[in-house]
Order: C-alpha cells, then sequence, then structure tokens
C-alpha cells in the first residue's frame, strides 16, 4: 500500500504547519505522489487516543487515504516506547494503514522534552522504539523510521539505520543532514547511498532537492528509487510529476481526473481547488504560509492582494477576481 521495495516512488514529506489535511487533499489532486506522511503527531505524557488522532488525521475516516485514493501514512514523535506503541495501536484501530517513527525533528522544545533527533544519539533507544512499535502493529502494515544523519555526528547514521532494520523497520526515511546543520546547503546524499547499499530494507532518500538536475544527481549519488520531497512540492509544483516520467511512473490518478499544476500554482487553480473542497477548507494563515513557500523561488504576483486579507472565504474571491483580471 505505501513502499515497494521493487517500484519507485515519490513520497511527500511530512511538514508540520505545512502539509495538513487541506494541503494534502489538494495536493494529492495531482497524481504526483505515491503517498504523503501527516505532520508529526506528538506523544508525550499520555498515550493518543484514537479520538485525538482522528483530529489531527481526519484521513483515517477513510481508510487513511485522502479523497483521491492516496494513502497517508501517520507519523508519531516522542522517546517513551511503550507511550508510542500504544499510541500507534490507537492508530491502527482508527483505521491508520502504517506508522512512521520521527527521529528527525531538531525543534528544540521537542529535543528537550525527549523526541525527534536528539534520539539519534542513542541507538539503543531508537531501536527499542522500533522494536516496541513494530511488535504491537499487525505485521502486514508498515512501521517505518524517518531519521537525519545524526545529530552532531553525520557518522552517527550507519549504526542507527543499522539498528532501525534490526528492530524490524518496514524501511527508512533519510533526510541527508545533521541535526546540527539544520536546514542549511547541501544535503548530502552519499551517505545515503551507502546506508543503501548496506541494508536490506528499501531507503527513501530526501534533502534539497529543488529541481530535476538535483533530483538527477540525488539519484546517482544514492542509487535509491524511492524519494521524498519537502518544500518543493510547493516551490516547484511540477517538480513530483517530472520526477515520476524521469522514473517510468505513471500519474496515481488518471489523467482526466487529476488537476495539473502550472509551475507557479496559478490562482485559478488555487480558488478552484478549495471551491470543490468546501468541507476541508484551510485556514487563511495556513494559506499565507503555503504561499510563501510558493514565493521561495519565484515571485507570486498574487501575494500583495492576499496578504492582508483575515479569512479564507476573503482570500479565495480575492483569487477569483485576480483571475476576472489577469
Ligand atoms: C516547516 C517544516 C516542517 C517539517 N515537519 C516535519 C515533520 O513533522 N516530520 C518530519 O519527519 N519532518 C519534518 N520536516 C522535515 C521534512 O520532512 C524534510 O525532511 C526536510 O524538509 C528536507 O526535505 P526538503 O529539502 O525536500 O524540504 C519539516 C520540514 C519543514 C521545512
Amino acid at each position: 500500500m505505501f513502499l515497494n521495495p521493487e517500484k519507485p516512488a515519490v513520497i511527500l514529506a511530512p511538514m508540520e504547519g505545512i502539509t495538513d489535511a487541506p494541503f494534502r487533499e489538494f495536493i494529492t489532486r495531482t497524481g504526483y505522489y505515491d503517498y504523503c506522511v501527516s505532520e508529526f503527531v506528538r506523544v508525550s505524557a499520555t498515550v493518543l487516543s484514537d479520538k485525538v488522532l482522528r483530529r489531527h488525521i481526519p484521513e483515517l475516516l477513510h481508510e487513511s487515504k485522502t479523497r483521491s485514493g492516496t494513502p497517508v501514512q501517520i507519523q508519531l514523535l516522542g522517546g517513551d516506547p511503550d507511550r508510542l506503541a500504544e499510541s500507534a495501536m490507537n492508530a491502527i484501530e482508527a483505521g491508520a494503514m502504517g506508522i512512521d517513527l520521527n527521529f528527525g525533528c531538531p525543534a528544540p522544545t521537542v529535543n528537550r522534552h525527549d523526541g525527534g533527533a536528539t534520539l539519534l544519539q542513542y541507538p539503543d533507544r531508537l531501536e527499542k522504539i522500533i522494536r516496541a512499535v513494530r511488535d504491537r502493529v499487525p505485521t502486514h502494515l508498515p512501521v517505518s523510521a524517518k531519521m537525519r544523519l545524526g545529530f552532531a555526528d553525520p557518522e552517527a547514521i550507519y549504526e542507527n539505520a543499522k539498528r532501525a532494520e534490526q528492530a524490524g523497520a518496514s524501511w527508512i526515511t533519510i533526510h541527508g543532514r545533521t541535526k546540527v546543520q539544520g536546514y542549511i546547503p547541501p544535503a548530502y546524499w552519499k551517505p545515503i547511498g551507502k546506508v543503501r547499499e548496506s541494508l536490506s530494507i528499501p531507503v527513501v532518500a530526501n534533502g534539497e532537492i529543488w529541481t530535476i538536475e538535483d533530483f538527477r544527481k540525488c539519484r546517482e549519488e544514492t542509487g535509491s528509487i524511492h524519494f521524498m520531497i519537502g518544500r518543493a512540492a510547493l516551490a516547484r509544483p511540477t517538480l513530483a510529476k517530472q520526477m515520476r516520467k524521469e522514473l517510468g511512473l505513471p500519474l496515481c490518478l488518471p489523467e482526466s481526473q487529476a488537476y495539473s499544476f502550472t509551475e507557479g500554482l496559478d490562482p485559478q487553480t488555487w480558488s478552484g481547488i478549495f471551491e470543490n473542497y468546501a468541507e476541508v477548507q484551510p485556514s487563511e494563515k495556513r494559506i499565507k504560509q503555503w504561499v510563501r513557500y510558493l514565493a521561495h523561488q519565484r515571485p507570486v504576483a498574487w501575494w500583495e492582494p492576499i496578504k492582508g486579507l483575515g479569512s479564507t472565504p476573503e482570500i479565495l474571491n480575492c483569487l477569483r477576481e485576480f483571475q476576472e483580471s489577469p
């Protein structure tokens, strides 16, 4: 359902504050992504109930898929193996078809409270967490791990990746940077390739793929057939489509049903998508956040007119007007 070890894939990265349910709904209307990973849901002092999980990830009510049929994997973050395993089971009971565990988040608050990239310093704990979740989740459903190269030491990836495999991870996704390197370019793809060669589970390559040339280089350096795209899903809306073509993959939807994005994600597409999905209206804050990422690599003419607007309907009206006077 998620990753087939033999088949290439293009995956939408989890991005807290960006890839929420409305975003997943509209981006998967393109048919560009084989599956998405939810924003992380943190497991701290208490086990997450199915109710809480469904609120965070409403796709759980629809077989863990967006309306266009794209699977959504549930990402959990935390440091307590039992609470994570219990929460994973509640997610499965709520409808999840797979669990991803976060060992990459660099946020100081998260790291201080024992979760995300800080665990990369403790391979024993990482292994214990993955094993605990793997032991509870039914074997036909995947449990994967997403990690950075290390906390400070990029060599840590070799031990952590080996431990993840030993613990029964179905695959791992590697963001080619340490926590200390944050988001400063470049991402280091060669270690991802070395890890891939040393393991028998699939390794998804991630980090700094912005253009088709980056993708080609990442593919060459990692030898991977599985790729995860984060910020470029917004900044370069058609990149995933180009990648599918190079990987010999068709769209995940029949062409006639798929939204075809233009390089700039024109305002018509935006207003059209949200009109069709009135029940999953994003907040105006989120729309503005998305446009900021979209504008990362090019000017977006409709940013100025929507910047000061305070509600989603106002923004959609403005986009429609923009459409009438190009
Ligand atoms: C705003 C933002 C939020 C993120 N949230 C998450 C998250 O919830 N879980 C996670 O595993 N990674 C998260 N990431 C990391 C991305 O999934 C990805 O690994 C990283 O952005 C590198 O990929 P890219 O260069 O294609 O963007 C986040 C990244 C950004 C920029």
